[in-house]
């Protein structure tokens, strides 16, 4: 893989219903899943985005909100770099959990951005948390904060836009390009030419003496 492709994996995690598995279908079918049914364990999809030039390619994994499948999510957050934890902004209990989902995930060490996604803002006569209360927790635990609309097609390609740059960024800072250098290259390397050329040169005296 060339220093210019990623490959970042991500996880939808949150209570039943909210709309993960309609998230994750409008960012990579741009359609709202053909079926309503629950997720069972895990599924997951995957779309390539061209990012300044950086090929990413975002593997999204869409987890099962419901309370039997809780702590298995764990399972599959290993090696995930992204969270994305979703509350319906309808349903005051799915905000009220949130905390529960960030406490099955507090242990993962290769996570370097977390959003939260207050979706279903299309149903703003319904709604029970405000847009400061999500903006507030998001603050408070260190997340990045939206609201879409998995059926408007509101702000999603946002969630994902907004986590690729992040992660880019960061894991950029974690692994960065070797720093040490003269004329360009790296000192281990312009290290080595010198001694082949400092050997070279004591082989040549030696034969000419
Ligand atoms: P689990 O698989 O049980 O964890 O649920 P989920 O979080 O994946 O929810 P899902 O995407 O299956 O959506 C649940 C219901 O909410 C479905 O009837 C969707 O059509 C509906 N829904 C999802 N997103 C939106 C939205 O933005 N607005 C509205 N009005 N309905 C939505």
């Amino acid at each position: 893989m060339s220093k210019n492709e990623y490959t970042l994996k991500y996880i939808l995690l949150g209570d039943s219903k909210v709309g993960k598995t309609s998230l994750l279908s409008i960012f990579t079918n741009n359609k709202m899943p053909d079926r309503e049914l629950p997720t069972i364990g895990v599924d997951f999809g995957i779309k390539q985005l061209d990012l300044n030039g950086k090929l990413v390619k975002n593997q999204v994994w869409d987890s099962a909100g419901r309370d039997q499948f809780r702590e298995s999510a764990a399972s599959y957050c290993k090696g995930v770099v992204g969270i994305i934890l979703v509350y319906d902004i309808t349903n005051l209990e799915s905000f009220q959990n949130l905390q529960k989902w960030l406490d099955i995930v507090k242990n993962e060490s290769s996570i370097v951005c977390k959003i939260l996604v207050g979706n279903k803002n299309d149903l703003e006569k319904d709604r029970k948390v405000t847009f400061e209360q999500g903006k507030k927790f998001a603050k408070k635990n260190g997340m990045k904060f939206l609201e879409t609309s998995a059926k408007e097609n509101t702000n999603v390609n946002e969630i994902f836009l907004t986590m690729m740059k992040e992660i880019i960024v960061m894991k950029e800072i974690i692994e960065p390009k070797p720093k040490l250098n003269f004329l360009g290259l790296n000192y281990v390397i312009f290290a080595g030419i010198c001694l082949i050329l400092a050997i070279t040169f004591v082989i040549y005296f030696n034969f000419h003496k």
